[in-house]
């Protein structure tokens, strides 16, 4: 492994492109391999153990592959495994960053919103990570079970989500919120459609960009970032490419994407013990 290596980055399914989408800004140069576990998505009605056990078998193929570092795109098995983000010897496991402080620094009455997927928000990460910076700080955290499903099959604008988007919204009534954290990386590609049902007064906050940047401090430190000035490679894998797999990619991203590759993580059974 040195500053060459790739760097790997993962989720259930689409959602992590939002990640890929903020590090390709912030690196270019990186060269990357994205996993998305459409077979097994979404993650968020999953029980912990479940979460855990895939998690520990992204860790063993991207050690298997040689990365330099692994972005978990994903806050539901970060919040499930938050423990286990961190340095090892082999690679960096960087966790999605829960953007409490840009979302505090939005909301002057220290009222914010959180929608997640039922896993992240019955973990309560970001009230967790609240209390840490300010016991002050109110999070009313809403999971949003619909969304997932409906993003995965492409429907991202419409009546369904429309529908969706205003059944959650009203769980916020009374609440005064001023900012929203999108607590699961596949929202950002419904903003459109939660901008309008939220409105102006508040303002949505996609924790991508943080996450980006706590990957390049770690790479920075650790003398990683890539020294070619090129643009970087990428590699595109899913578990059950879908027939809309590579347009919605194209979308989310605004390039040309690459084949969409096939990979199997359930041969990368769990041997991180420490996880389980
Ligand atoms: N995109 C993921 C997250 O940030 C997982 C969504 C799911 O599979 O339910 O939580």
């Amino acid at each position: 492994m040195n500053s060459n290596s790739p760097i790997g980055i993962f989720d259930s399914g689409l959602g992590g492109l939002t990640v890929l989408r903020a590090l390709r800004q912030l690196l270019p140069q990186e060269n990357i391999i994205f996993v998305g576990d459409s077979a097994r998505a979404p993650y968020g009605s999953r029980t912990p153990a479940e979460i855990k056990e895939y998690l520990a078998q992204f860790a063993n193929y991207f050690k298997a592959r040689g990365v330099k570092m692994a972005i978990c795109a994903c806050n539901t098995m970060t919040s499930h495994g938050i423990q286990f983000m961190r340095e090892w010897d082999d690679f960096s496991l960087i966790p999605m960053n829960p953007a409490i402080i840009p979302a505090v620094k939005a909301s002057p009455n220290k009222h914010i919103g959180v929608i997640a997927t039922e896993a992240t928000i019955n973990k309560g990460m970001h009230r967790d990570a609240a209390k840490v910076i300010d016991p002050g700080i109110q999070v009313y955290g809403v999971a949003c079970p619909k969304f997932v499903p409906l993003i995965e099959q492409g429907i991202v604008r419409g009546e369904e989500i429309e529908a969706a988007v205003k059944e959650y919204h009203e769980q916020f009534k009374g609440t005064d919120i001023h900012s929203l954290i999108l607590g699961c990386t596949h929202y950002p590609i419904i903003q459109d459609a939660l901008r309008k049902q939220f409105g102006p007064e508040v303002e949505l906050i996609n924790p991508a960009m943080e996450t980006a940047r706590h990957a390049m401090e770690v790479l920075t430190r650790k003398k990683l970032l890539h020294t070619k000035p090129e643009q970087g490679t990428l590699e595109l894998l899913f578990s059950a490419p879908a027939s809309n797999t590579a347009q919605m990619a194209k979308v989310i991203l605004n390039i040309d994407v690459p084949t969409i590759g096939k990979v199997d993580l359930s041969n990368y059974t769990n041997t991180t013990e420490e996880l389980m």
